[in-house]
């Protein structure tokens, strides 16, 4: 069962936690217009073991999408921002859960392209030779996956230009993340510590600075 945590409530199509600020690594609020284009930056919510991108597609997102999905339909919201151009998705991939850990990540956001994609802006996991559009929800555009990857609902602040994350739009995957990588998890933060929520703030840092190593498929 999933540590109940700071989680607010099921509304809509989407799993409610209390807002959580993102953050630089030094702690100090993110501004959405300071964000590279280049590549995808990871933070966790909701809880501390739950590795999420946040990317600057570098342009404007789709519109709101209908999206089916094991953990049941949602309506993508579209991109945040005073561009429209900011999303944000767990990134766990929805096949067989590569995520990016300390050593290294397979799970990336290729911005200008890779072999596996074949165009610029999509989110490729070289695990199976996944691709998932990242302007579209994250949806599959081909591979192993068949479900589009979690979206993490963002919030905007165009006072501050600031960020905050403030929901899922599935748990079904938080909780085979839990199962499947247990045991790497309790080594890595300790027993019951990787189910706790993250608090208020969650640092988000460029991939390239938080894994070893970025698989480039
Ligand atoms: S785990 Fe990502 S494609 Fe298989």
């Amino acid at each position: 069962m999933l540590a109940a945590g700071r989680r607010v409530a099921h509304a809509g199509d989407f799993s409610n936690f209390s807002k959580v600020r993102l953050t630089d690594a030094q702690g100090a609020p993110l501004k959405a217009s300071a964000l590279t284009s280049e590549e995808a930056y990871v933070f966790h919510f909701p809880f501390r073991s739950i590795p999420c991108f946040l990317i600057n597609l570098g342009k404007r997102a789709s519109g709101p999408q209908a999206m089916t999905s094991e953990g049941g339909d949602f309506t993508w919201p579209g991109g945040v921002g005073k561009d429209g151009n900011i999303v944000s998705y767990m990134a766990v991939c929805s096949h067989q859960l590569s995520f990016p850990g300390k050593e290294g990540s397979v799970i990336r956001y290729a911005s200008k392209g890779s072999e596996i994609a074949g165009k610029n802006g999509m989110i490729v996991c070289c695990a199976h030779a996944s691709v998932f559009d990242p302007a579209i929800g994250a949806k599959r555009v081909h591979g192993e996956a068949t479900d589009p990857l979690v979206t993490v609902r963002l919030e905007y602040d165009a006072k501050d230009d600031g960020l905050y994350a403030t929901g899922l739009s599935g748990l079904h995957l938080v909780e085979r993340f839990f199962n499947v990588h247990k045991r790497s998890l309790i080594a890595e933060y300790g027993p019951g510590v990787y189910r706790e929520s993250v608090g208020e703030s969650s640092p988000a840092v460029p991939l390239s600075k938080y894994a070893a190593s970025v698989s480039n498929c």
